[in-house]
């Protein structure tokens, strides 16, 4: 069986990340393509350097040609802007969809079979872009968020309760803003209720952490966007493609009707996702506050998908 191939579009903080992870998962052979002339190449070659004493067997490329995209299995597409402090993810509509538009078109043509995941802000409304810029059957096109709001709750609640992140599992739905929204009655540490643990009080202190969490680390840092823990859940995603897991996790994916939301728009919710891409939407029960949150957070990602709508038109 020949070796699978993981493109990532955008070789940028969160691009290097993939791609080292990449190496130590071996999931295939990676190439890593980027507008800036040697950037790619340059960290392709330094992790290739490394793969014996990882160790690893992947092999590692930088291309300025999105030619090179030929073959592709998996597109990861970070390409864009990141928000600056002060910011909002919105603020990135106009110049990021630019950005979409013509990566997709490149994808479209060069890697008509791959499965794409997109990372670039605004998320819901980005992938919105990508799966109508490509024209690809909406299985294939999904956005990364969910898989790291989720992670972001769980770390709080492990952080909050002095236990394990990794017996934490955590549910955030919803548009990729500040809206998005936290289920209380679907998070449990090591199959106990959460809601035996934590009071709803603490949850929601914890939930509006979450929801702002992209920030807190924009603030942090300056210069730039959280890249660690995208990257990382980036990578969930397509494991679970490239592996055939059907893993159950949240990621923005279309909608035809589930949650009785219609026309295709892109939102966080939680899907199986294998070797069909995104296999089936599970739709969750919601209590009558999280339904109104929810609905609340999928009006915000219409706002932004009506933009995207007319500059298509
Ligand atoms: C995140 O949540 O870390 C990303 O969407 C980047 C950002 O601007 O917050």
């Amino acid at each position: 069986m020949a070796r699978k191939k993981i493109s990532l579009v955008g070789a940028g903080q969160i691009g290097g990340t993939m791609a080292l992870v990449l190496a130590q998962k071996q999931l295939g052979d990676v190439m890593m393509l980027d507008i800036a002339e040697g950037m790619p190449q340059g960290k392709a070659l330094d992790i290739q350097e490394g793969r014996s004493v990882i160790p690893t067997a992947t092999n590692l490329s930088g291309s300025n040609d999105y030619a090179d995209l030929a073959g592709s299995d998996v597109v990861i597409v970070t390409a864009g802007l990141p928000r600056k402090p002060g910011m909002s993810r919105d603020d990135l509509l106009d110049v990021n969809f630019g950005i979409i538009e013509k990566v997709g078109l490149a994808i479209k043509e060069h890697a008509p079979e791959a499965l794409v995941i997109v990372v670039t802000n605004p998320l819901d409304a980005m992938v919105y872009a990508m799966q109508k810029v490509t024209g690809f059957p909406a299985n294939r096109v999904v956005g990364m968020a969910g898989v790291l709001d989720s992670s972001r709750l769980a770390c709080f609640i492990a952080d909050e309760l002095g236990v394990s992140a990794e017996d934490v599992r955590a549910l955030v739905l919803g548009g990729h803003g500040d809206t998005m929204v936290s289920v209380y009655g679907a998070a449990s540490v090591a199959g106990i209720p959460l809601s035996q643990l934590m009071s709803k009080e603490k949850f929601d202190e914890l939930a509006a952490r979450t929801a702002k969490a992209g920030g807190e680390i924009v603030a942090l840092l300056k210069t730039g966007s959280a890249f660690y823990s995208p990257g990382l859940s980036a990578i969930h995603m397509a494991e679970a493609y490239l592996l055939d897991k059907k893993s159950v996790l949240t990621a923005a994916a279309q909608l035809n009707g589930e949650y009785g939301v219609e026309g295709g728009l892109y939102c966080g919710v939680p899907v199986v996702m294998g070797a069909g891409g995104i296999e089936k939407v599970i739709e969750v029960e919601l209590n009558e506050e999280e339904r109104k949150a929810f609905d609340v957070s999928v009006d915000a990602v219409k706002d932004l998908v009506s933009w995207v709508e007319n500059k298509m038109a």
